[in-house]
């Protein structure tokens, strides 16, 4: 019994590593200006509000589709075929559909026969839960490897009559694979949490078992995202700075111990206060200006392509900090092997 117990504690404390990194990003871009078009906007007043220029939008792509292209890269650089997969979990507000479920539908494109393929949910901070999960499920020492994939054709849910809205949102993929890492390194901690009480500042009201679709759903525009945004933002930086915090505590850092932070865009003035109030502001990655808000691909996209770009180094501590509907938030600290 002793040993048992030792065994376990030993392999729940195993690491996991990110061995390989991918994205995809859909061709058509929609910038302000052709917003200008479509709303009472303008590229001036989306710029200085939320730093976005322009968004990429799917088109004929569903999620599974877009995070299908971003798992074949992120399995060609970890040098893994897709039957070596035993795990994909794919993080996603925007499912190809109800059921089968999106990883489903990404294991079959992929030939990932082996692999149990699961969604989650957690929106915006859906790749640090996946991320999150994957450690405990992989470094637990039930799967060999995992596919973790965030995926995002939110412009099939965003309202583009609603200027309020329609500005912010994009559609993209991100993916990555992960193993046990045999060293102190890799994953060193995660620190998830959430307040549903906050649900109904950012919602998808209609099209599940509390409003079916109907005639009213569709004519009372209910089947798009309705957000709060002043509420969202307040929340959104006091809870980002929080996560990243506690998440470093957990392994001993402090926020100067970290060599780069990739937080969710959302909105580069929320970006920019907690990088602030976290003193890195010379440390923080940003993308938004290119993609807007991607929800679970944000992260997902924001981390391979800070690496692309070498601003990520062996031996360097990243720190993922994102927040999303639920109210759900979440970080997760690495140290790049
Ligand atoms: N163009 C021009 N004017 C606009 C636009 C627009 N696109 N949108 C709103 N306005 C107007 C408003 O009507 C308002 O006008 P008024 O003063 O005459 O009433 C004025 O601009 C200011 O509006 P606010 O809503 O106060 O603008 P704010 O500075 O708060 O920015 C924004 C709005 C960008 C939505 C911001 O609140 C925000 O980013 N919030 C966080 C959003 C977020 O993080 N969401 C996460 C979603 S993730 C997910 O899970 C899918």
């Amino acid at each position: 019994m002793k040993k048992l117990r030792s065994a376990l504690k030993t392999k729940f404390r195993n690491s996991i590593k990110i061995v390989g990194l991918g994205k995809y990003l859909p061709e058509k871009v929609l910038t302000n200006f052709d917003l200008e078009k479509m709303v009472d906007t303008s590229d001036e007043w989306i710029t200085t509000r939320t730093g976005i220029k322009e968004r990429r939008i799917a088109e004929g792509e569903s999620a599974s589709d877009l995070g299908t292209k971003a798992s074949l890269i992120a399995l060609k650089r970890a040098g893994l075929k897709p039957q070596d997969i035993e795990l994909i979990i794919v993080a996603t507000v925007t499912p190809d559909y109800q059921f089968p479920s999106t990883a489903c539908c990404i294991q079959k494109n992929l030939g990932a026969k082996k692999a149990v393929s699961l969604d989650i949910g957690g929106a915006c901070a859906g790749y640090v839960y996946a991320l999150s999960l994957a450690w405990a499920l992989v470094g637990g020492g039930f799967y060999k490897n995992a596919l973790l994939v965030g995926s995002e054709v939110l412009s099939t849910i965003t309202d583009w009559s609603d200027r309020s809205t329609c500005i912010l949102f994009g559609d993209g993929a991100g993916a990555s694979v992960v193993v046990p890492a045999k060293s102190e390194a890799g994953m060193l901690s995660s620190y998830l949490g959430g307040d549903g009480n906050f649900g109904d500042f950012l919602i998808l009201p209609a099209g599940g078992s509390r409003l079916p679709a109907s005639k009213d759903t569709v004519k009372n525009r209910l089947h798009y995202i309705k957000m709060q945004g002043n509420e969202v933002f307040k929340i959104a930086v006091r809870v980002m700075v929080e996560c990243a915090q506690k998440a470093l505590k957990k392994c001993g850092l402090r926020s100067e111990d970290a060599d780069l932070l990739i937080p969710h865009q959302a909105n580069l003035r929320i970006i920019r206060a907690v990088a602030k109030r976290l003193n890195l502001e010379d440390k923080v990655f940003v993308n938004i200006h290119k993609y807007g808000n991607m929800s679970s691909a944000s992260s997902a996209v924001g981390l391979c392509e800070a690496y692309e770009e070498g601003r990520i180094k062996k031996g360097d501590i990243v720190v993922l900090d994102a927040f999303g509907g639920g109210l759900v938030w979440g970080a997760c600290v690495i140290k790049w092997i």
